[in-house]
């Protein structure tokens, strides 16, 4: 996620949002950059790499100032560029804005201003909002951002100074995060408390469809057009570590929280609820090539093989195409048989795993296309597919993945409804059902992730087992296979995970008071088989936890412990019945004194063989 960092105060402005990024490095990004106001003129800094070379530059080069913003981006639309970077400027390179968020209809926009005479510099979707300010500016930034804003459609936390209305930061919020600070004489801007509490404590969060306009003499807010607003201030009491995991202990924990606004980012803007339809013109494939498709593989490894399995449920089900699953790291040493009517899909949060850059190596000459699905804009697996779907999960720190497993298998389903509209198999009022419970998966997450504290209690009773079973069936299994992966590799307890239909063809010998079972067992089409293997486990004294619906009366008799969680549709069910496994595992880990975020002998991502 990109981070906004605006200062305007008696402070040299450089330093301040220099320091100021660097304590937004943790949200992850490829570039950084600041615009000033020195004598008059804005003045802007930018730089493809890290805030060190930013530094750099700027030793060499310095500016001067007392108010300007900075930015670090993490690429969405556009490769990581100097080019790219923001801040972004118009025509004039007089007026500069930094913004967190997606155009959707940048395109539009950006073919209109250009048409107007707007010369564009940058293959960014942000780019636009600087033109069109340009476009509306007569005199005030405040009422050419409100005219500018009323066109964009999307999400934004836009921020923006000019040389032509000086001594104001005006910034406006829909979707990501604006905290403004309050300080003594000074007032600064950013995506989060981070950079500002080292200034002040009293901060003011801009609600959706809220400006702030900062002066040297304060702070005035307002909604979009133009009301005044009043807001309370409240004071920050944490000290910056914790604000960095933003409260959370660790960085694994904050991102199982992200989940819902990572689900709700991945989808913002490709689907349509007027039409029923997906809309995935940016992968980069068209859908001549896609109605061909007979057959769909699907390459990964890790988390990204659990999704992927996951994604075989979505496209067997929605498209109704054969897929195959397969390890990367087993896939490029086969003979592996491949067609002109099989797509390729590669599935790699890092896009730098090297198993899966072999294996879309070895097949993409070999099959329909390659689609890449990854949450690292240019990195190799995105360059070398013939498309790409991102994620906008946002960096995740914790080398366990949690919130690009969402994210990846929220990739797969609209990869599933797009295939599935291309090829007729699904109407537009059978996809705009699904579509619309896909749009309530985020708020059942958030229900799950405010029952925590109880899944922290029971866990705490599991910390000193050295062994645990999972199982699930159907769409479910591959969500056994990922929670067992969790509590191995952060806890470093051996797990196991089974299709419940495998039980008795020999897990089940197994069971003991010593071997804990963790069920996943949603009310759907194969519900009785598993509580058919419960009892199976109980008449030998095993001990069952179930994660279950919250609406299934019986399950607690037949069982020991029950993780409740909201219904949907039973596709969807893996979104749910994942969240209360990725918590088990963590309060587990974080009980065992375990290194959550960098678990021994892991690395975030496994570049070498
Ligand atoms: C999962 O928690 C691990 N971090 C690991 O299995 C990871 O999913 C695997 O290495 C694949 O990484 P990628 O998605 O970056 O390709």
């Amino acid at each position: 996620m990109c981070g906004i960092i605006g200062y305007i105060g008696p402070k040299s402005v450089v330093p301040v949002l220099i320091e100021g990024l660097k304590k937004l490095e943790y949200r992850g990004y490829d570039s950084a950059g600041i615009a000033v106001v020195d004598k008059g003129k804005v003045q802007v800094r930018r730089v493809k790499g890290k805030i060190i070379e930013l530094e750099e530059s700027l030793r060499k080069s310095p500016l001067g100032g007392t108010y300007g913003l900075g930015h670090t981006r993490w690429a969405t639309h556009g490769r990581p560029s100097e080019e790219n970077a923001h801040p972004h400027r118009d025509c004039t390179g007089q007026l500069v804005i930094v913004h967190n968020g997606i155009i959707e209809n940048y395109l539009a926009l950006k073919l209109r201003l250009r048409d107007e005479g707007h010369v564009f510099r940058t293959e960014t979707d942000t780019e636009v909002i600087a033109h069109l300010i340009e476009k509306y500016f007569q005199g005030s930034l405040e009422e050419a951002m409100r005219a500018a804003i009323a066109e964009l459609e999307g999400a934004f936390a836009v921020s923006a100074i000019s040389a032509k209305d000086r001594n104001k930061i005006v910034a406006a919020k829909l979707g990501p995060p604006v905290v403004v600070g309050l300080g003594d004489g000074e007032y600064l801007l950013s995506s989060d408390v981070n950079p500002i509490i080292c200034h002040t404590q009293n901060v003011a969060f801009l609600e959706d469809g809220e400006m702030a306009v900062i002066g040297p003499a304060g702070v005035t807010f307002s909604d979009f057009k133009g009301n005044p607003v009043q807001k309370k201030i409240e004071r920050i009491a944490w000290n910056p570590m914790m604000i960095e995991k933003r409260g959370f202990k660790h960085f694994m924990l904050k991102e199982i929280f992200e989940q819902p606004e990572v689900v709700r980012d991945t989808l913002l803007g490709r689907t349509s609820l007027d039409s029923g339809k997906v809309l995935l013109d940016e992968i980069g494939i068209s859908p001549q090539v896609l109605r061909r498709v007979r057959k769909v593989v699907l390459l990964a490894c890790g988390t990204s093989y659990h999704a992927g399995l996951v994604g075989k449920y979505f496209l067997e089900s929605l498209a109704q195409v054969p897929v195959d699953v397969e390890y990367a790291s087993e896939f490029r040493y086969r003979d592996f048989i491949l067609d002109k009517e099989t797509l390729g899909i590669v599935i790699s949060q890092s896009g730098e795993t090297a198993d899966t850059l072999a294996a879309l190596r070895a097949s993409k000459d070999k099959c329909a296309a390659v689609l890449a699905v990854t949450n690292s804009v240019s990195s190799s697996i995105a360059r070398e597919a013939h498309g790409v779907l991102y994620t906008h999960a946002g960096p995740e720190i914790g080398v366990a993945a949690t919130k690009t497993f969402t994210a990846q298998m929220t990739a797969l389903v609209l990869i599933a409804l797009y295939l599935a509209q291309v090829k007729g198999k699904m109407d537009d009022r059978a996809s705009l059902e699904f579509i619309e419970e896909f749009q309530r998966i985020p708020h059942k997450m958030e229900k799950i992730l405010r029952q925590a504290k109880t899944i922290e209690d029971l866990a705490l009773n599991f910390v000193a087992f050295s062994h645990f079973l999972y199982l699930g069936r159907w769409v479910n299994y591959p969500v056994a296979l990922e929670g067992a992966l969790k509590l191995k590799e952060i806890s470093y307890i051996h797990a196991e995970a089974y299709p419940g239909g495998e039980m008795k063809h020999g897990p089940i010998a197994l069971i003991d008071e010593n071997m804990p079972t963790m069920a996943i067992i949603p009310k759907d089409r194969v519900y009785d088989k598993m509580l058919s293997n419960i009892s199976e486990i109980k008449a030998r004294l095993g001990y069952v936890l179930a994660v279950a619906q919250e609406n299934d009366p019986q399950i607690r008799e037949r069982v020991d412990e029950v993780i409740p969680v909201p219904s949907a549709h039973p596709l969807l069910m893996p979104f749910l019945t994942i969240v209360p496994l990725q918590l088990f595992a963590y309060y587990i880990a974080a009980k065992r004194g375990a290194d959550v975020d960098q678990p021994r002998n892991l690395a975030k991502s496994v570049t070498v063989e």
